[in-house]
């Protein structure tokens, strides 16, 4: 039995996994705290993952039936995030891998993204992993637990441009169902954006210049009622449009014969249909997350760190985590001994 603890962003999670099977799975999102703000912010989020681990891996536990003497093991997210909300969840992981003498492996986030489609289901390889989140738009060719970046954004992700959009629009946070939701009805070609590729020829994803095009409409044209759902459908689509021209490119390149479409926007219903069809047309096995599993959450998280303590990952309990600067030099590190 493997408990999983995720607080890289603005969710405080943990799951309960064994043998690929999540036996609970518990999510608190701190979104309404960050509705006034239109965004996360770190300090005000980390202090509510301090307020909320202990709950929340007590209720993930008993949601399971499972005693904390029965975990055999622990896995908690350890980058990338909030520096402050991930030391709570991993400091915490830590500590109680500690006081129950089982090991710990820490997860990288984006990693568990993309594994969080193959729970309940087996990948095929090789595998093209993207994950298309809030934080992160990220592509990797994956074999196993072998990850290998292809290629990520070289600025906004592609749910922060859906969340900026919306939020210069004055329509809430975050941006991206809210965007969906608007969206219905509209007309997807009513605004012409295109598709660009970066100019060095890169694969890289880039949505700022996207999100800057669609912010001077929006401050050029009062856009209301079926001119804001073209608009928004329009947006929309381009943000997709990027993501399909990369697949069709990273494919080319690399020939995976799989497909997996991970992160926050992956819930999205545009996205979904435009990337089965794109798998369909090259004949790609799809893996979708199901969508309770689409944003951040511990089941992903426990499921990849259960496959990585199989594999004899261990995280050293009294090392820090995180890469020593050069002004931490000279300072003596702790040992187990
Ligand atoms: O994976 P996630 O929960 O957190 C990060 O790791 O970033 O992703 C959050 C992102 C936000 O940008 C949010 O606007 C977007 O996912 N999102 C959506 C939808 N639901 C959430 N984007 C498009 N359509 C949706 N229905
Ligand atoms: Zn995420």
């Amino acid at each position: 039995m493997i408990l999983g603890i995720e607080t890289s962003c603005d969710e405080t999670a943990a799951a309960v996994i064994r043998e690929g099977k999540v036996l609970s799975s518990v999510v608190r999102s701190q979104v309404d705290l960050f509705r006034e703000f239109g965004g996360i912010v770190p300090e005000i989020s980390s202090r509510r993952h301090l307020e909320l681990i202990q709950i929340i891996v007590e209720e993930a536990l008993s949601r399971a039936g499972v005693g904390v003497g029965e975990l055999a093991g622990i896995a908690a997210t350890k980058k990338p995030g909030l520096i402050g909300s991930l030391l709570v969840g991993y400091s915490y992981a830590k500590a109680l891998a500690y006081g129950l003498s089982v090991p710990l492996v820490g997860v990288d986030h984006l990693h568990s993204h993309v594994y969080s489609a193959e729970i309940g289901r087996k990948f095929e390889f090789p595998l093209l992993g993207v994950v298309v989140s809030g934080g992160h738009t990220a592509a990797y060719m994956v074999e196993g637990l072998e990850f290998k970046v292809v290629a990520r954004t070289r600025d906004d992700a592609a749910g922060e441009a859906l969340d900026k959009v919306a939020k210069k629009l004055g329509l809430g946070y975050p941006g991206g169902p809210i965007v969906e939701k608007i969206a219905v009805g509209g007309d997807p070609y009513a605004f012409d954006f295109p598709a660009v590729r970066l100019k060095d020829g890169s694969l890289d994803f880039s949505y700022s210049g996207l999100k800057s095009q669609a912010i001077r409409i929006i401050e050029r044209e009062k856009l209301e009622g079926k001119r804001l759902k073209d608009f928004l459908a329009s947006f929309q689509r381009a943000v997709v449009d990027q993501i399909i021209d990369r697949l069709q490119a990273l494919v080319e390149i690399y020939k995976p014969v799989a497909l997996a479409v991970t992160g926050g926007v992956s819930v999205n219903s545009h996205l979904r249909e435009r990337v089965s069809r794109f798998a369909e047309s090259k004949k790609l096995n799809l893996y979708l997350p199901e969508k309770k599993y689409c944003g951040d959450n511990a089941a992903m998280v426990g499921y990849l760190g259960e496959k990585l303590l199989k594999a004899g990952h261990r995280e050293d309990l009294f090392s820090t985590p995180f890469p020593r600067t050069e002004a931490s030099k000279g300072t003596k590190q702790f040992s187990a001994g």
